[in-house]
Formats: structure tokens, sequence, C-alpha cells
């Protein structure tokens, strides 16, 4: 059975028109939560991956079990303002203006192998400011990985035509 049946679907979220794919099922039940992580763990098992860059907040519980496992650094990409130490940033468009995600500049190494999770794809806005970050520091993106892809808002497509491997564990056409 796919994950896509762990995930709740809510119409009119965050405004009319809007079908919210709602990760929060999936994670209420331990079989949810066992085969989404798992399915990640299964493809970058012997990756030999560096670090898992994780951006707020929903990607933290999607990279935080799968850093566990394979044994690999978790690095944090946070909201603004949320970082004590000394940080890099980079803006990215929202549908009304813009918002900006941080990273502390010490956290990933020129040369290593990243691999960005987050929970979900849409327009791809976010994906591609942590991948910025993550490249300023001049590191690889391995591959981007999420548990839910939104195609019809584009943001896989943008990924993949800049040259970025996009790895989704399931799909919902028509939002
Ligand atoms: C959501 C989702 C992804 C992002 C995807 O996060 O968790 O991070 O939007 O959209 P995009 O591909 O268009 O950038 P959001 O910032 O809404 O909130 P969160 O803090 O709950 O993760
Ligand atoms: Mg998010």
């Amino acid at each position: 059975m796919s994950i896509i049946s762990y995930i709740r679907t809510i119409a009119d979220y965050p405004k009319k028109g809007v079908l919210f794919r709602d990760i929060s099922t999936l994670f209420l039940d331990p079989r949810g939560l066992r085969k989404a992580i798992d399915g990640l763990v299964m493809r970058y098992s012997g990756a030999g991956i560096d670090k898992i860059a994780v951006i707020e907040a929903r990607g933290f519980l999607v990279g935080a079990p799968l850093a566990y496992t394979l044994g690999c650094g978790l690095v944090l990409i946070r909201k603004k303002g949320k970082l004590p130490g000394s940080t890099i940033g980079e803006d990215y468009a929202l549908e009304y203006g813009t918002d900006r995600i941080e990273m502390h500049d010490d956290t990933i190494v020129a040369g290593e192998k990243i691999l960005l999770v987050d929970d979900l794809l849409a327009t791809g806005g976010s994906a591609l400011a942590a991948i910025r970050l993550i490249e300023k520091n001049g590191a690889e993106v391995y591959e981007t990985a999420f548990l839910v892809d939104l195609p019809d808002l584009g943001g896989s497509k943008k990924l993949k035509a800049s040259g970025y491997s996009v790895f989704t564990l399931c799909e919902f056409e028509g939002d």
C-alpha cells in the first residue's frame, strides 16, 4: 500500500478551492510513519550521504528519523530569525510577498554530499531557496526528497529543469 492512503485531504484550506494534503494523519498512524521513513531509508542506505538538510517545520519530521537511521548529520534550515549563530539566508517567493530561510554558516562544508528533505513539493520555492543556501557553501545537492509531490504546481518540473534529482514517495495530480 502506498503512503498516499495515510494522507488526509481537507478541502478549502487555507482558502477556498485549495485541497490541503494533510500529512498529520500519516504521522499519527505508526504504519504510515514507518512506511514513509522506510521508503526513504531504502533509497538512501549506502548512498554515502554526509548530511541531510531539512526545511522548517514539517521537513524536520521527515529528516530527523531518516538522519538517525542512516547515521548522518542533520542541517536545520529555519525560517528567519530563529537561529542564534552566524547565518546565511535566502529569500523566496510566496503567493503574496516573500519569506526567508536561514542556515548557520558553519553547518555545511565544501564538497559534502547533501540530501535535501522536505515533506511536500509544491511550487518548489522553498526547495530552490534551500538549494541556493547549500550551494553557497560549496556542497553538492545529491538529491531532493519529499513524501508528497503536487506536480501541477510545477515544483518538480522546475527542480528537474535546473538539473536536480527529485525523489517523491507519492503524488497528487489535479491540484
Ligand atoms: C509547506 C511545505 C513545504 C512547502 C512547499 O511549508 O511543508 O515546505 O510549503 O511549498 P513550495 O514548494 O511551494 O515552496 P510551509 O512553509 O507552508 O510551512 P511549514 O512550516 O508547516 O512546513
Ligand atoms: Mg514546510
